[in-house]
């Protein structure tokens, strides 16, 4: 099997060449990743060649709206979904908050929705106030212990009033990576919807929304190496049920009614690079022509081998400790590479002195409070979390193993 090509791949991201960079390991990629060069190249040509309105006559808005448009396209394209399913907004955060109150107005007294508290908070507590208004919010709850759900207590929650079920395809803090295909199954089977944030898992490979089952499905861009933007996938078939959030002239409009804040022109025309990105590794490690989404699924092979290697090293070395707890599974294939532990002395100072060792981690607790208290991790210092992509090399899992061995 072909192995990515790390040397290739890192070429790709200007962050590797800078100064102020150089010799740091970065560990703090479930927070943001770094941007290719492509988005960066094309933010900065989008900026001094089109920064224009665009969708007029004139060649530069031209230009603009073409470069607009041909972003959602590729991104369906990569997804493996029509482009009248995709939207770009702002955030995750803020493009939630639109899709609640998108489905508030379906819903009536009596009505159930299913949250867990596995989410980070920005796929909790938007669903969880639509509670006031009579609807019945009920919570999927992970094992205390592993952090994880059991699709099994899912069976227990639904019932013939579920109107929509909400998960993470993948925790940012235990990284399980979650059936969202079984989960879809079961919460189809009752008639409801499934809605999933996916910001924790994209980053480590594009899905296949075509067919992994969700009908609502969000994330980030600023994660997938691209700009501080927010993804939104609505299944062609249930867009109806959403009522228009944007202005009443622009409902018929699939990109436009569930973006109120407006576009950012620069910041979607430059997903293009994400797109760019994908087909310059592709091209460098396969032959032939492929679609977006095939080109997505077999980069994704190579990333998760990479991954699952250096996950497994940096998983036997804590796993060799007694001197922390491992939040969610200890090993395996169901997880991505984000890595929380809960160390004995204050998660904050190991990542304070993680510093001197030119390693750039986080802690706290990453707004996933409501897991961190099922967990009983106390909230102040919260984890330390480790999380890393594909572009993570062997020298750096090693620098940041040598830096944890000194400073734990
Ligand atoms: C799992 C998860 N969901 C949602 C969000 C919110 O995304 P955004 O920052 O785009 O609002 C984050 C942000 O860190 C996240 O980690």
């Amino acid at each position: 099997m072909t192995n990515l090509d790390l040397e290739f791949v890192r070429s790709q991201f200007p962050a590797f060449s800078q100064e102020n960079l150089h010799g740091w390991g970065f560990f703090e990629n479930a927070g943001g990743s770094y941007a290719c060069g492509q988005v960066i190249d094309r933010l900065n040509r989008y900026y001094r060649e089109t920064k224009v309105q665009p969708y007029g006559p004139y060649p530069a808005s031209k230009r603009a709206g073409e470069e607009m448009d041909s972003a959602r396209a590729r991104l369906a394209g990569l997804l493996n979904v029509e482009v009248n399913e995709i939207s770009i907004g702002p955030s995750t955060s803020q493009n939630s908050y639109v899709i609640a109150n998108a489905l508030r107005g379906g819903l009536g007294e009596g009505d159930e929705i299913i949250v867990t508290n596995q989410d980070h908070e920005a796929n909790s507590g938007v669903w969880r106030r639509l509670g006031t208004q009579g609807v019945d919010v009920r919570e999927w709850q992970v094992n205390p212990v592993s952090g994880e759900l059991d699709l099994a207590d899912l069976d227990k929650l639904l019932s013939s009033r579920t109107r929509f079920v909400t998960m993470p395809h993948c925790s940012n803090i235990v990284g399980q990576i979650n059936d969202v295909s079984a989960a879809a199954e079961k919460v189809h089977g009752a008639g409801a919807l499934l809605v999933v944030d996916g910001v924790s898992y994209a980053p480590h490979g594009f899905p296949d929304l075509g067919n992994l089952g969700a009908d609502i499905y969000l994330f980030s861009l600023y994660k997938t190496f691209g700009p501080h933007q927010g993804v939104i996938y609505v299944r062609a078939g249930i867009q109806d049920q959403l009522e228009n959030q944007g202005h009443y002239f622009n409902a018929d409009y699939p990109e436009k009614r569930l973006t109120p804040a407006g576009p950012d022109h620069a910041q979607i025309a430059a997903t293009n690079g994400v797109a760019d990105y994908y087909e310059t590794l592709y091209a460098h490690h396969f032959d032939g022509q492929a679609s977006l989404a095939e080109q997505a699924k077999q980069m994704n092979g190579l990333f998760a081998a990479h991954e699952k290697n250096l996950t497994g090293q940096l998983l036997d070395f804590l796993r060799s400790r007694n001197d922390l707890r491992i939040l969610g599974p200890v090993s395996g294939d169901r997880k991505v590479s984000t890595i929380a532990v809960q160390p004995d002395r204050s998660a904050q100072e190991i990542a304070t002195a993680l510093v001197d060792k030119k390693i750039m981690a986080g802690s706290g607790d990453f707004y996933a409070v409501r897991l961190l208290e099922a967990l009983g991790v106390p909230l102040n210092p919260g984890v330390l979390r480790l999380s890393f992509v594909h572009y993570t090399n062997q020298a750096e899992i090693d620098q940041l193993i040598g830096a944890l061995e000194q400073t734990l």
